[in-house]
């Protein structure tokens, strides 16, 4: 059996963005719910390429923070001066010099890009290629590097700056991600130099290095989209399009029906069961989990929200963190809820807000309750039992508690806990005035006959 081979993934994410006019560096945007540099760390893990070292920027400690996050043992290195692609990697030249089979280098700002492409490159050096590169025709070639071939070899990748007109009517281009023989990869970055048109170390010069020392170089040819690079918010948002694409299609593909899939916006960690049905117009934020036969009716916003089987959500319903619907639970329209359990068969069905508490099993939350969890400070829970009745336009001040069973009236503030099976009125009690009505009207008609007198 032969030995798998080690692998060093280094992801550049060194870049400014300066193009994308924000405060946050460019790899921290976010598409589909997650950032650029975790949709490409992701790709990385689920081709196991082996250790990881992301290169940063100076003052970039979000973006080290971020690649933590994702990958524990994430080495950071930082590039403390921008001086060109092979320039980055070299920032993570102990990690190199460790010994490695394969070298995989990736930009974090090229989210689109998949476990299999990766896996493909590492496959090109296997075969004993001393570097693998992704090719592609984009509609536009400009600005890409041109791929110099000779037959189906790999001679040289040439950039459009240093480029004759005869290269530059290649249409072949450079996607940017390249795999690097390990054991040669130092010796062929140390060699490269900065005698070009921008005055930088291009990793790209590896390829024509190889050749001189009588390697191989390969280009494996990919789709345009997956070697999109991100430098613009347009870039950014039809990535984003890109992505929604993929979703919709998967959750098709595994059941969902969506009546208007092309309305509905999803993210990388959504999460469906069986028979879920999705109607027009719903957006989904991070960490939603729907389960078998749930409904989510128009116009609905959910965010951190664990949904149950056979449950009813909207329209007009918004599910913020931390809210955990039963099974056939509904909540309707104008419903807020925010970390609060909602258990099997509760229902809220219009026009109320339940932030911090838990709504017992089967319990009803009339039209407008309102759960008063915060005082200006500090947030507290409300807890309703078990088949309570809420009658409408309820305050519930919170910290308290709704036994089961109980009733509360139309109405109440609700400030002193209420015992199980008990009927809890806080309001102040109904008079009547019999007559009342007439007698004002006579004498509004008294008064304007004086005045005409
Ligand atoms: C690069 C390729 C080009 C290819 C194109 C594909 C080189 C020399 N050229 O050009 O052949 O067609 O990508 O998109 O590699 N970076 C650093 N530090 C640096 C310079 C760059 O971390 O000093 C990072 C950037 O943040 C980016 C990546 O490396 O993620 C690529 O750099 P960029 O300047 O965008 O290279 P291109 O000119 O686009
Ligand atoms: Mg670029």
């Amino acid at each position: 059996m032969t030995k798998a081979r080690t692998c060093l993934t280094i992801v550049l994410a060194a870049g400014e963005g300066t193009r994308m006019r924000s405060s946050l560096p460019k790899v921290l945007h976010q598409a589909a719910g997650r950032t650029l540099l975790a949709h490409v760390l992701d790709a990385v893990r689920q081709a196991a390429s082996g250790a990881t070292v992301v290169v940063v920027g100076p003052d970039h400690d979000a973006v080290a923070q971020e690649a933590r996050r994702i990958v524990p043992d994430a080495q950071i290195a930082v590039q403390t001066e921008r001086r060109g692609t092979a320039h980055a990697v070299l920032a993570a030249r102990d990690a190199i010099a460790r010994g490695y089979d394969d070298l995989l280098v990736i930009f974090a700002d090229t989210p689109l890009i998949t476990a299999e492409t990766l896996s493909k490159l590492r496959g090109a050096l296997a075969q004993g290629a001393a570097v693998a590169v992704l090719g592609f025709r984009p509609v536009d070639p400009s600005g890409y590097g041109r791929l110099v071939m000779e037959g189906p070899k790999l001679v040289a990748i040439r950039e459009e700056k240093d480029a004759s007109e005869t290269e530059r009517a290649i249409t072949l281009c450079n996607g940017g991600l390249m795999a690097l023989s390990g054991r040669d990869a130092l010796a062929l970055l140390e060699r490269i130099g900065d005698g070009n048109a921008k005055k930088e170390f291009y990793l790209t010069d590896a390829v024509a290095i190889a050749r001189a020392a009588g390697r191989d170089a390969v280009a494996i040819e990919v789709g345009e989209e997956e070697v999109t690079g991100i430098n613009t918010k347009a870039g950014l948002a039809s990535v984003e399009a890109t992505m929604q694409d993929k979703l919709r299609k998967a959750a098709l593909d595994s059941g969902v029906t969506m009546i208007a899939p092309e309305t509905v916006f999803l993210q990388a960690d959504t999460k469906f069961g069986k028979d879920v049905t999705i109607e027009p117009y719903v957006v989904f934020g991070p960490g939603v989990t729907v389960a078998d036969k749930a409904v989510i009716h128009s116009f609905s916003h959910l965010a951190g929200a664990d949904i149950g089987e056979n449950a009813s959500i909207g329209p007009y319903a918004r599910l913020r963190p931390g809210t955990k619907i039963g099974k056939g639970a509904r909540v309707g329209n104008f419903v807020e809820v925010k970390e609060a359990v909602m258990e099997d068969g509760a229902k809220a069905n219009h026009l109320a807000y339940i932030g911090d508490g838990r709504v017992g099993e089967g319990a009803n939350i009339g039209a407008g309750t309102i759960f008063c969890n915060y005082d200006g400070a500090s947030k507290h829970r409300t807890d309703v039992g078990k088949g309570a009745f809420i009658g409408s336009n309820s305050a519930l001040v919170a910290p308290v508690t709704i036994g089961d069973g109980a009733y509360v009236g139309s109405g109440s503030v609700i400030t002193e806990n209420v015992p199980a099976n008990a009927l809890a009125l806080g309001r102040v009690r109904q008079t009547i005035k019999e007559g009342w009505a007439s007698r004002l009207r006579n004498l509004k008609a008294a008064g304007k006959k004086k005045d005409q007198g």
